[in-house]
């Protein structure tokens, strides 16, 4: 898809698909659209007065052949309440024009934006936006339609900022765009395709075409450092397990200078849950058990390309926590990496035991802050529900400044408390900690764990477990893996 910006007579653009951005009260005062409904003879104040279309966000209404433009459908798409308008809505409507678009095969398509200045940030948002929407989980249907591609998005304007800031917008949302549907490839892969080493190959070929230096730690490697609670979640599996370490080439002189950021993303192939196995409903999901890796790899792509000055090195232990004859067991004592024992009570809490490995050596990499992201636990999911991902940590101008963000990546964030209480319910008998606390504040008693390993080092947990899938579906994207966490890493670190 080519993303292109012209200044804005609607009238007069030819394409297949025009979109219209209706806010609430314009469908009760409407003076403000009197100019579209004068030149479509009625059109548009027929559909609003007969309730056809209501500019709630994300309705959208269609007008084919509209009179008195030269486009041959006309798309009314509802932005909401204007009040209510900030940055992350233009992405969303931007990937609904585009899935409209998509189901009418129209294949050039211009998208009005409406009373917002086409700024450097609403340019790239828009192109993100229509990015994401593009996005479809087609590959391994054998019997598909034609594909219906957009070949052209316009977007037109009234008012835009300096043409080289609109164009630099367009490119960076075309980055993060693009790394963000990558992330949910990967994500969306069934775990018989994205093993450990597939990944570990990916992530490979990814970084030879980015400029990133890839290094993959191999079992042996893994056994000589001594990740032992790393290697025990992968014992249960054939597959063996990979610590993927990602560097931005160029950036080796930076480091003096400034903190080296450590991204570490949970990349659990499958989970299983081991010999703790989960119930079988459902448990197909848990081949998305890897979406904090896959945003790590999405991030580290945006970033060889936006040069960030900030030194970045993504880490990703990748896993398949199976059960089997050899596989770790409940009660078993693991010395971890960084000298730490372990109990494992429970073979499911198995995402913490790899970045416990990961996150400590991401400390003798000389990580001055490290920000880990992982489908860690249920029970985020229960106390935040689908919308926010949870963030904890130690680093609280990083939480702020992540938060911050929130309404321009549309990644929201809800901040957990991480008191010294909490952690009480990892004390073990035999060992230096156990990996499960009782129910009570599981998503909690999971950052106390990953607490241990960071020390002193600042750090930021982003527990991602209740946002990494969409199964409900939204108007501005297909079902499936979200993405999450890639806009929000890139959008900290450049
Ligand atoms: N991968 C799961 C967490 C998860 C649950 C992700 C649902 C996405 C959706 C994690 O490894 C896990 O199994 N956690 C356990 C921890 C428990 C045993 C303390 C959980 O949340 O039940
Ligand atoms: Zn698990
Ligand atoms: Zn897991």
């Amino acid at each position: 898809m080519r993303i292109d910006f012209q200044p804005g007579d609607y009238r007069e653009v030819a394409c297949d698909l025009l979109a219209y951005p209706v806010f609430e009260d314009e469908a009760k005062t409407f003076s403000p659209l009197e100019p579209l409904n004068r030149i479509t003879r009625g059109a548009v104040k027929s559909v609003i007065s007969s309730r056809e279309f209501k500019p709630d966000l994300h309705q959208i209404c269609r007008i084919c052949k509209p009179a008195g433009l030269k486009a041959r459908n006309l798309l009314l798409v509802g932005a909401g309440n204007r009040s209510k308008f900030d940055p992350a809505k233009l992405r969303e409507l931007a990937g609904i024009v585009v899935r409209s678009a998509k189901s009418r095969a129209c294949k050039n398509v211009a998208l009005l934006c409406r009373g917002i200045p086409l700024t450097g940030l609403a340019s790239r948002l828009a192109a993100e936006g229509a990015l994401y929407g593009d996005y479809e989980l087609d590959i391994y249907k054998t019997r598909d339609n034609e594909p219906r591609n957009v070949e052209i998005l316009q977007l037109l304007f009234d008012r835009r900022a300096a043409r080289k800031e609109v164009e630099e917008g367009i490119r960076r949302g075309i980055i993060t765009g693009e790394a963000t549907n990558y992330a949910r490839t990967l994500a969306n892969e069934p775990s018989n395709i994205l093993t450990p080493a597939q990944f570990a190959e990916r992530a490979a070929a990814m970084g030879e075409q980015a400029g990133l230096a890839v290094q993959v730690l191999e079992r042996e490697e893994l056994e000589r450092l001594g990740m032992n609670t790393l290697l025990a979640v992968g014992r249960g599996s054939d597959e063996p397990p990979k610590l993927i370490v990602l560097r931005i080439k160029g950036q080796e002189k930076r480091r003096a200078r400034q903190p080296l950021y450590a991204l570490v993303g949970k990349g659990v192939t499958f989970d299983s849950g081991g010999i703790s196995i989960k119930p079988s409903e459902k448990m197909e999901e848990m081949k998305g058990d890897m979406a904090g890796g896959a945003a790590v790899l999405g991030a580290m792509l945006a970033l060889a390309q936006l040069h960030p000055r900030r030194a970045v090195v993504g880490l990703i232990p990748a896993v398949e926590n199976l059960p089997s004859g050899k596989a770790v067991k409940p009660g078993d004592v693991v010395k971890s990496y960084l000298g730490k024992t372990v109990e494992i009570i429970n073979t499911d809490a198995e995402g913490r035991l790899i970045l416990a490995d990961a996150i400590a050596y991401a400390r003798t990499l000389g990580a001055g802050c490290i920000i880990d992201i992982a489908t860690l636990t249920g029970a985020i999911g229960i106390a935040l529900g689908h919308v926010n991902a949870g963030v904890l940590g130690t680093d609280q101008r990083t939480i702020d400044r992540l938060r911050r963000n929130c309404s321009v990546t549309g990644e929201k964030l809800w901040q957990l408390p991480l008191d010294d209480e909490y952690r009480k319910a990892i004390r073990s008998e035999i060992a230096d900690i156990k990996n499960v606390g009782n129910r009570a504040g599981g998503a909690i008693t999971a950052a106390k764990f990953l607490q241990e390993f960071v020390e002193d080092v600042p750090w930021v947990h982003l527990d991602i477990a209740g946002v990494d899938l969409d199964n409900d579906g939204r108007p501005f994207a297909c079902k499936g893996a979200t993405g999450f966490g890639v806009r929000t890493l890139v959008n900290l670190l450049e």
